[in-house]
């Protein structure tokens, strides 16, 4: 764990996604990985409430579902990957399983995460590290989970294998991430708030200079749909794959099993 100096606005010069770099799938970016580590620097101290906010008060319903998938008992080890200001480590937290915890590469989230922590008196341990590289031993969990995590991640498929590695057998990995609506009507509302709306009252909240209201949409649009991270996980080696859409459709949590 790095420093424990209290959370604060972090003003970056330059943004992390220009609008031109933003023309392209960010996915391809090489340099991802510090884009997006700049990108949550930069939002941390408004990400809770822009989310709150964004999503209609639905958030943390998503999160409290992903807890309920993965059946846990007071004996489950959780590892929460990617786990940015921890609302889904404390929502594993609560449901009394026997340790969480969470790990995630950008210090500002990280801090905000252990100061609502502390503040809630949970016992919840969290660690600096890379969902591709956590630095844990094999089989230490018996659940792992990421939310909204792994579509930014640079190589996810290098991280569900790494999630494999430290899950125990009979192990649950739960992954909560958006996903393109089915529905065209659904879809175009969507299209709309997301890529219109959105990206101008987040970025003011958070007086976000990085782009990473623009990058939200467009990293989504761009990411694999649900099938695809459903195989994905399988040739990690994976199995009994199932997915849940959320909100007609505008998440979807996917639960698999370490056999
Ligand atoms: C959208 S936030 C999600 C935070 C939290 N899980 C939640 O439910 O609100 C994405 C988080 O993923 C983290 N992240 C992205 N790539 C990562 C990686 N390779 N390793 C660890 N954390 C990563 C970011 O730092 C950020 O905190």
């Amino acid at each position: 764990m790095r420093g424990m100096s209290p959370p604060e606005e972090v003003t970056q010069e330059k943004p992390a996604w220009s609008d031109s770099e933003l023309t392209q799938n960010p996915h391809d970016a090489q340099d991802k990985a510090k884009k997006v580590e700049d990108m949550f620097t930069s939002i941390a101290h408004r990400y809770d409430l822009n989310n709150r906010l964004h999503s209609m008060w639905r958030d943390q319903t998503w999160r409290k579902r992903a807890v309920k998938l993965a059946q846990v008992t007071n004996r489950d080890d959780v590892v929460d990957v990617a786990c940015g200001t921890g609302d889904l480590s404390m929502a594993f937290y609560k449901s009394g399983v026997r340790s969480v915890l969470g790990i995630d590469f950008t210090q500002a989230m990280l801090d905000f995460a252990m100061a609502k922590a502390t503040k809630e008196q949970m016992d919840i341990t969290y660690r600096f590290g890379d969902a591709m590289d956590l630095n844990l031993p094999e089989k230490c969990a018996d659940v792992v989970s990421i939310a909204f995590g792994i579509r930014n991640v640079q190589k996810p498929d290098l991280a569900f294998r790494e999630f494999f590695r430290i899950l125990r057998p009979g192990g649950r990995l739960i992954v909560l991430e958006f996903s393109n609506p089915k529905n065209c009507i659904v879809s175009f509302i969507n299209s709309v708030y997301t890529k219109h709306i959105m990206p101008v009252t987040a970025t003011l909240i958070s007086r976000d200079q990085s782009g990473a209201y623009k990058y939200l949409p467009k990293s989504v649009e761009t990411f694999a749909e649900p099938a695809v991270l459903a195989k994905e996980i399988e040739e990690a080696g994976f199995s009994a794959i199932e997915q849940h859409a959320q909100t007609f459709g505008v998440c979807t949590i996917t639960k698999a099993v370490k056999i």
